[in-house]
């Protein structure tokens, strides 16, 4: 499958919903994973980069490609379960050709105006993709949201505008909180850095929204394969 993380505005933290992905998918659900990274300022890349030279970490493979990357990606999920694309801050080549071929988009905003201001031109990106590819699953994720109880209006405000144009906004939301930023320190993630905390569930409840049915899927792959396992050398060995 194809995720691409992408969008219009600088800084809704689709670098960090990019990477964080990729490292659920690979240790959590032990999914084969490749990162692919479209921004020319390799935000995502480097992060692999540091990340790679720590060995206590699962290591993750990244291509950096830019441009008419429809083929490209399609052969990648060839190769890999999931193909993760972080498809940088404008919108570019890359980001409609990734849109044209992924199965699902993520598309975070901040519940701000300047970010909300973007909704229309998305819309329009998103109805073009869906010509070429009826398939496609976006939705809209709430991010870097106000924890103050007095403040969660904004959030239900930004949500319904996204809702107005009958674009799907996921339940699940990222609150504003440090663990974010110290996590991206040499490579980690906030799955690693603290796997029990608040901000890891947040993240695990907006990619199994996300992905629901698929991964169910996925999971339900991985266990008949494995019961045909236990059953093959059930029968060699003459066992069971
Ligand atoms: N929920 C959050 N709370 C606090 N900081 C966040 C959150 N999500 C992302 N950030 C931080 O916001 C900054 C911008 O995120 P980034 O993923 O680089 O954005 P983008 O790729 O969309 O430009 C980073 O420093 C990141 O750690
Ligand atoms: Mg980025």
């Amino acid at each position: 499958m194809i995720i691409l993380v992408g969008g219009e505005k600088g800084g809704s933290g689709k670098s960090c919903l990019a990477q964080n992905l990729a490292v659920y998918l690979a240790s959590e659900c032990q999914l084969t994973v490749m990162l692919v990274d479209c921004d020319p300022q390799r935000t995502t890349a480097n992060w692999v980069q540091a990340r790679n030279e720590r060995p206590e970490l699962t290591k993750l493979h990244c291509v950096q490609m830019f441009g008419k990357i429809r083929d490209d990606l399609s052969s990648l999920a060839n190769h890999y379960e999931a193909v993760v694309v972080d498809c940088g801050g404008q919108d570019t080549l890359a980001q409609r050709a990734a849109m044209s071929v992924a199965n699902f988009a993520l598309l975070p905003l901040r519940p701000k105006r300047r970010d909300l201001q973007t909704v229309p031109h998305i819309d329009e990106l998103l109805n073009t993709s869906l010509m070429f590819n009826p398939d496609l699953n976006a939705a809209f994720v709430m991010t870097q949201c106000p924890s103050l109880p007095n403040q969660a209006k904004r959030i239900l405000e930004a949500k319904s505008v996204c809702q107005s144009w009958e674009i799907r906004v996921l339940d699940a939301l990222t609150y504003q909180r440090n663990i974010y930023d110290d996590s991206e320190e040499a490579g980690s993630s906030v799955m690693e850095m603290e796997p029990n905390g608040k901000a890891a569930s947040e993240l695990r409840a907006i990619f199994n929204e996300l992905l629901g049915e698929a991964n169910a899927r996925t999971l339900e792959l991985r266990y008949a394969r494995s019961v045909q396992l236990v059953e093959r050398e059930e029968m060699q060995y003459g066992i069971g």
